[in-house]
């Protein structure tokens, strides 16, 4: 079982094989997932939400990070481990960032970090990755601006914003980034997007073109409480098994049926 690489999902991505990503934040689930078959484990600052019961992301700090990451890593024999740089954690300065990063990568065993944000994160991931730090970008929803969004809301339908959103995809690509979230936009900005980098796009509301799927694990189990995003599906309806609902989401996105057009945002 050769483990998941930066140089593997590129492949998968030149290849036009569908990459499989899912959230874990613990041992058992990670090495379900890993099991499974997924590629990419995000160990997402979501456990703020789905975990700690917070109403946003913004309250989860870096030592929550090190700490589900470790857990996550003990379980996983292949996947690439993407984690979250959570909120204050990085935007301060590019050193704030690499000595967060750095804790992420040593004490929780990350294979990645990601962190939110188009051309105002450029130099530091410029930084991060001239200094060996893998970084996954995320585009589009950013969750940890979601009081300057005003809400979890869709974003770049209009022309200008699409634009935008365009330019920072590239823009993080050039700086070195190797993997990029799209998170809540319309299909067609996503698909344009996917088509115009070299590197692999993970779409979680962005439609079916993007290079690979990624869910919250507790949505697509269907057991988060609260009101879920159009673009989640509960995978549990229909399969008696936690493990058989992993499945059936693996098997569903390496066809390229999910997310179907229910699971879709058009433009303005
Ligand atoms: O925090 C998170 O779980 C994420 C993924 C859904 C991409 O950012």
């Amino acid at each position: 079982m050769k483990p998941v690489t930066v140089t593997t999902l590129a492949t998968m991505k030149r290849a036009g094989e569908k990459i499989t990503s899912l959230t874990a934040y613990d041992y058992s689930f990670a090495s379900l997932l890993d099991r499974v078959g997924i590629e990419v484990i995000i160990v997402g600052d979501s456990l703020g939400m789905v975990l700690q019961g917070h109403e946003t992301t913004l309250p989860v700090t870096i030592d929550d990070m090190v700490y589900h990451s470790r857990c996550v890593a003990r379980g996983c024999r292949r996947a690439l481990i993407v984690v979250d740089l959570p909120f204050m954690s990085y935007e301060a300065s590019r050193e704030q960032a690499l000595t967060s990063a750095g804790r992420l990568m040593q004490q929780g065993h990350a294979h990645m970090v990601k962190l939110e944000g188009g051309a105002s994160m450029v130099d530091t991931v410029r930084f991060l990755t001239e200094r060996n730090v893998p970084v996954c970008g995320h585009v589009g929803l950013t969750p940890q601006s979601v009081h300057q969004l005003g809400g979890f809301r869709v974003q770049g339908r209009e022309p200008e914003a699409a634009a935008r959103t365009r330019e920072d995809a590239r823009a993080l690509q050039d700086a070195g980034a190797s993997l990029l979230v799209l998170e809540s936009m319309p299909a067609s900005l996503a698909q344009t997007i996917t088509a115009e980098l070299r590197i692999p796009t993970i779409g979680i509301g962005a439609g079916v073109d993007c290079d690979g799927q990624v869910l919250v694990l507790q949505d697509m189990l269907g057991i988060y409480p609260r009101p879920t995003p159009k673009f989640a599906k509960n995978f549990m309806q229909g399969h008696d098994s936690i493990e058989a609902a992993v499945k059936a989401y693996v098997d569903a996105v390496r066809k390229g049926e999910f997310p179907g057009p229910e699971h879709t945002f058009k433009e303005a």
